[in-house]
């Protein structure tokens, strides 16, 4: 960009150092964008607009820009029926893995293995065949390692998340509780496609991709990215927190007995999942979409009566800390409770449904940063600068700071 049309974005000052990269702007996101308080938007729509949509029409949206017509809709879901097929070494290696390993590591081993098996080597062919075939290699995972038994085969006729619920095959589902389970698996899928372009995974992924790593390399770095708990691992924290609090009050949460609690984890300096965001000042719309849904799906069970009560009592308590900037509801609040209650009880999968979903935006961001970015250039290598300094802030003041390239 010529000296005369660059704009100053920001001001960078020593506070930015070790935030975080909090607010730098870096890049351009053609997919999404999160507002502080008017939250996730889909290429200019919000969320909330989009969450009872097809998961299909959702993902052609953040493709394509557009919303597909019917036509163009049709086409776009043959196509992904077509690409569903996974070659059977994924499922025999997926075989061989020990049962205790997280869900989250077997999630990243089968992004290995498809990326020694469907890699083509062009971003947007690997792009199209990742939002197809992860789905299947998903539902592959809970059914191996829970001993449900072989992987289901894709029937690719059946919509993108009645295929998922189909080939999960959950064992003594009725046809009640599989209607519940899909369509809680559209609106979870909706929600979590994409989240702008600098959270932790997304931004891993692009970053892996701009050293040319291929498309499976750096989905497979941006998975390992979502899975701490204080990013996509957060909303399996969040049940088993959920459980805890309702444990801790006898199975009735009361809004005494409730507000006690969540006082006393706070004295002893324990952490209150599901509540804040680093973007966020309001209550995440994706938040209010579920808790919207599980009145709907599950008004009587205990955890969501847990999450009902957490969500009118903590933000008052986390508002009186001055240093709290988002005291309100995150997506993870109410997103496991609901998994819980629709047949998903073990809590250890919830971030392995989390990044089915997530691959989706982060492979479409890859795809404009390599082949579209800087008018088809690409984005250059990632190489921000660090400065040197023997103690950091570790002493809590840098005093021998050196610009350093
Ligand atoms: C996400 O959906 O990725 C999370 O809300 C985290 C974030 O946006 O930083």
């Amino acid at each position: 960009m010529s000296e005369s049309t660059a704009k100053v974005l920001m001001e960078l000052t020593s506070e930015h150092m070790e935030t975080g990269l909090r607010g730098v702007p870096i890049g351009y996101c053609t997919t999404s964008h999160v507002d502080p308080e008017l939250g996730l938007h889909y290429v200019g729509q919000p969320i909330a607009q989009l969450a009872q949509r097809d998961p299909e029409e959702v993902i052609y949206l953040l493709l394509y820009k557009q919303a597909p017509d019917a036509q163009a809709l049709a086409a776009f879901r043959a196509e992904l029926g077509r690409r569903r097929r996974v070659d059977p070494q994924v499922f025999f290696a997926l075989k061989t893995l020990p049962r205790r390993g997280h869900p989250m590591k077997w999630f990243l081993h089968a992004i290995n293995m498809l990326g020694m098996t469907e890699a083509t080597g062009d971003f947007r062919e690997d792009c199209l065949n990742l939002i197809a075939k992860i789905p299947v290699v998903t539902a592959a995972i809970f059914r191996l390692r829970s001993g449900w038994g072989d992987p289901i085969l894709s029937s690719p006729e059946l919509g993108y998340m009645e295929d998922f619920v189909q080939m999960l095959g959950v064992p003594q589902h009725d046809a009640q509780a599989k209607a519940q389970l899909t369509r809680l698996m559209r609106v979870f899928d909706v929600l979590h496609l994409d989240h702008g372009g600098g959270n932790l995974s997304t931004f891993t992924g692009k970053a892996v991709a701009s050293g040319l790593a291929d498309m499976y390399e750096s989905i497979l770095a941006a998975m390992c990215g979502l899975a701490g708990p204080r990013h996509g691992k957060a909303n399996q924290e969040c049940l088993n927190f959920v459980e805890e609090c309702v444990r801790a009050v006898g199975g009735t949460p009361s809004e005494g007995l409730t507000r006690e609690l969540i006082e006393n984890r706070l004295a002893n300096k324990r952490l209150i999942y599901g509540f804040g965001h680093a973007v966020l000042r309001v209550e995440d719309p994706r938040a209010t979409v579920l808790m919207d849904l599980g009145e709907d799906l599950c008004p009587n069970d205990v955890n969501f009566k847990m999450v009902r009560m957490l969500r009118q009592v903590v933000p008052p308590i986390l508002q009186r800390n001055p240093r709290i900037s988002n005291p309100y509801p995150n997506v993870d609040l109410a997103s496991g409770s609901l998994l819980h209650a629709v047949g998903l009880e073990d809590s250890e999968y919830y971030t392995v449904l989390f990044g089915m979903s997530r691959v989706v935006g982060i492979a479409i961001q890859i795809v404009y940063e390599r082949c579209k970015a800087r008018g088809g250039k690409g984005t250059p290598i990632i190489r921000p600068k660090y400065i040197y300094s023997r103690a950091g802030t570790s002493t809590g003041a840098v005093t021998d700071g050196v610009m350093a390239g």
